[in-house]
């Protein structure tokens, strides 16, 4: 058989694009492989958000090109941004397209075998439509329902590259749940740019929420998870409904992306670290055992040291499990690309550094607190350092890897007693 290789490149969405994309290569009678020597066709699948993810684009057309006959295709947010220019650039690259022309791969992968060069990066900006597909399923599994953002933060492309918000029908989504469920999917995340605006696009009467409670009555899901949340539109109802809907996980990404009002309002994020705080607050209040996870830039432009005080007192005062967090990247097109980027990159790089520090000292605290409770475990398999130990993750994404005297399958949820916290993870055993 045919075989095609998938490289991905930033977030999850971009992971369940890629799904999609194999799933469209096996209809035409391709296969997935590691091994780019054995493909006719080779996938980069692209990330634009910061520069560092674009630069590894390049490298890796680069490593591709020396391939013997495969046609390489070039997608995701790069190639959005790029188009016609993409393919002017690189002359190893047979075809470009974009987030939106996913569904005329079919087309486009004709054209690229009768020797075209090909580009496609038309955008629609109303609703979205993806029928469901089949996937290597595990038993989580990924779920757009929504794309593009209105935001624009001022640091940020995607408003560029993804375009306009656009919903999913909620048909559609749930469809799309059922047939995963039936593959034994048991958890999805449900993706967006900014969840929270689901459905305001569409003609039904729904919302963020609303959606939540039809997704929660799916028999047969266990674990509903979803990212990204804007805290300026993270509502009351929104909290009602992760606390009434029982299979919504109690873990919350939320990002703050910067502790100082003053910076806040340059990046044009349109809420406070007061106002963050309290939504906050009401969540954990509201929500039992709720984590936390959140973004952060250091170093955007006029960030003094007073202001990266502000952030890391933030991350002391919320308690973050996790956070992720970047260096201050200029992308063309945005506002804060005409901002003196005036933040030296070794400061940045020491700002970086010192905000995980103090973040792994919270980390780690919250961790230990797992130790000596039980947590519900969704098994996803055997550890991979440790054929005799099964790992999976606890409510609040955390990875657990255990022991149990008795053998179980994937998709079991057992009760784990946690022993240990180490790093990043956590040990325990099952009876
Ligand atoms: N520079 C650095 N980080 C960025 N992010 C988005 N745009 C930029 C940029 N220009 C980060 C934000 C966002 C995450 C996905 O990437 O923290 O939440
Ligand atoms: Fe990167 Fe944003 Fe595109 Fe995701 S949507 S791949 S984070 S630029």
């Amino acid at each position: 058989m045919s075989k095609v290789y998938i490289r991905t490149f930033g977030c999850q969405m971009n992971t369940y694009d890629s799904e999609r994309i194999a799933s469209i290569f096996k209809d035409m009678g391709f296969d997935q492989s590691d091994n780019p020597e054995e493909a006719e066709f080779a996938i980069i699948n692209t990330c634009s958000v910061r520069e560092k993810p674009q630069i590894k684009v390049q490298s890796e057309i680069g490593r591709l090109k020396s391939v013997k006959g495969i046609k390489i295709g070039v997608c995701g947010c790069v190639a959005q941004q790029e188009g016609e220019k993409f393919l002017e650039n690189f002359k190893d690259v047979s075809f470009v397209f974009g987030t939106d022309a996913i569904g005329r791969l079919y087309e486009i992968i004709d054209l690229v075998q009768k020797g075209e060069r090909v580009c496609d990066t038309a955008t629609n900006d109303s609703e979205i439509s993806i029928p469901t597909f089949s996937r290597a399923t595990s038993v989580s599994s990924f779920v757009t329902i929504m794309k593009g953002c209105d935001n624009f933060c001022s640091y940020c492309i995607v408003p560029y590259v993804r375009g306009r918000e656009k919903s999913r029908k909620v048909e559609e989504i749930l469809d799309e749940i059922k047939y995963l469920v039936n593959s034994r999917v048991k958890e999805v995340t449900l993706l967006g740019q900014n969840v929270n605006s689901y459905g305001k696009n569409l003609d039904e009467n729904i919302n963020f929420p609303k959606l939540l409670y039809m997704v929660n009555n799916i028999d047969g899901l266990k674990r509903i998870r979803f990212v990204t949340s804007h805290p300026k539109d993270f509502s009351d109802e929104l909290i009602d409904a992760m606390k009434n809907n029982n299979k919504v996980m109690p873990y919350l990404h939320l990002p703050l992306q910067a502790g100082s009002d003053r910076i806040l309002s340059k990046m044009n994020r349109k809420y406070s670290y007061g106002e963050y705080r309290e939504k906050v607050l009401k969540a954990k209040e509201t929500i039992p055992n709720l984590t936390l996870s959140s973004d952060f830039i250091v170093g955007f432009p006029g960030e003094t040291d007073s202001d990266f005080e502000d952030t890391i007192k933030a991350i002391k005062e919320i308690e973050y499990e996790t956070i992720f967090a970047f260096k201050y990247s200029p992308r063309p097109k945005t506002k804060a690309f005409s901002f003196e980027d005036n933040v030296p990159d070794d400061v940045k790089s020491q700002r970086l550094t010192l905000l995980l520090q103090e973040q792994e000292k919270i980390s780690n605290k919250l961790l230990q607190e797992y130790v000596g409770k039980s947590s519900e475990v969704l098994v996803e398999g055997l550890s991979k350092k440790d054929k005799s130990t099964y790992s999976g993750r606890n409510p609040q994404n955390r990875i657990v890897n255990f022991k149990s005297s008795n053998k179980l399958e994937i998709g079991d949820i057992v009760n784990v007693e946690i022993t240990e916290a180490k790093k990043n993870s956590l040990f325990g055993k099952c009876n």
